[in-house]
């Protein structure tokens, strides 16, 4: 597949291209039996940076799925970009460790791209056209440091989702972009952050979606269009708060069961 997909340089050299797979939130992502096929169809279609947590529960299925591509030879490891996150849990050096242990564990990997401490501030932010985050941008930018978006979408699958929260694939304007370059709502939301240099990591397990999100390098936003998103007077965080994220994701996991005892079995 030859999905020609921008790239950025981090400081330390990097390489990191701008548009990878989400994986968290559902169900599906941590099901085996649909999440590798999920996997399959996103890696058919052009996908080579997977985004992952500890806290999703799933790095152990991207981890096999991965394994079994580059030891039958279709893919090379270098050919992929790993990000994975530090779970609040272990928010401590030594427990910090063992936990990167416990990563390149179940990810079967001698390495990870990159390394996040999980929310609440960091490379990854809430950023869409209801969210725009410019001033954060700026400052990122001018410290050299590399923004990724996440809930480009909206994230409309998220749990505790409020059904008044507004939907940024329902905006007037994407709408009449939608119908003026001929693309879905949603890759005009993710060609606009693309085009702002901002990175995108829409998550999908389904094949359609998956390969509509990364054909978003055929066509491009004119200026006048990309200024109209600057006129969108609505502004609304989706993931409430910190407070808000760590409860959803806790309930998620429900304390990842299985990372506690992992980790009470070393502390004992
Ligand atoms: N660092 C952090 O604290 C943090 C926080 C939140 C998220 N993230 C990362 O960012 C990723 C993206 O954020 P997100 O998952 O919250 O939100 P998102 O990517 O904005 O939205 C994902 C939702 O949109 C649906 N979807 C995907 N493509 C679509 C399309 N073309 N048309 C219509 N619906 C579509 C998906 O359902 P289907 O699967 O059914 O297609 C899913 O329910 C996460 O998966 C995760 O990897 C990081």
């Amino acid at each position: 597949m030859s999905t020609k997909i921008p790239m950025i340089k981090f400081s330390n050299g990097v390489e990191f291209q701008l548009f990878g797979l989400g994986t968290w939130e559902s169900f599906h992502s941590t099901d085996a039996l649909t999440f590798k096929p999920a996997l399959e169809a996103a890696l058919d279609a052009g996908y080579r940076h997977f985004d992952t947590a500890q806290v999703y529960g799933n790095e152990h299925i991207i981890g096999e799925f991965l394994d079994e591509k580059i030891t039958s030879g279709q893919i090379k490891r270098s050919d992929i970009f790993i990000t994975t996150k530090l779970a609040p849990l272990f928010y401590h050096p030594g427990a910090a460790e063992q936990a990167i242990q416990k990563s390149l564990e179940n990810l079967k990997t001698e390495y990870i791209d990159l390394f996040l401490i999980h929310m609440p501030f960091g490379f990854e932010v809430e950023c869409h056209i209801l969210l725009p985050q410019n001033e954060l941008f700026v400052f990122a930018k001018k410290l050299g440091i590399t923004f990724t978006s996440y809930a480009t979408l909206g994230s409309p699958g998220r749990p505790n989702k409020d059904p008044n929260d507004p939907n940024p694939t329902e905006v007037p304007l994407v709408l009449e972009l939608s119908k003026k370059y001929k693309k879905t709502p949603s890759q005009i939301l993710l060609r606009q952050m693309i085009q702002r240099g901002i990175a995108v990591i829409p998550k999908s397990t389904n094949p359609d979606r998956l390969q509509q999100n990364i054909n978003i390098f055929d066509f491009e936003l004119c200026e006048e269009d990309m200024a109209k998103f600057n006129e969108i007077k609505t502004k609304k965080w989706l993931f409430k708060s910190f407070w808000e994220m760590l409860k959803v994701t806790l309930n998620i996991r429900l304390m990842d069961i299985k990372i506690w005892q992992w980790y009470k079995r070393r502390i004992d």
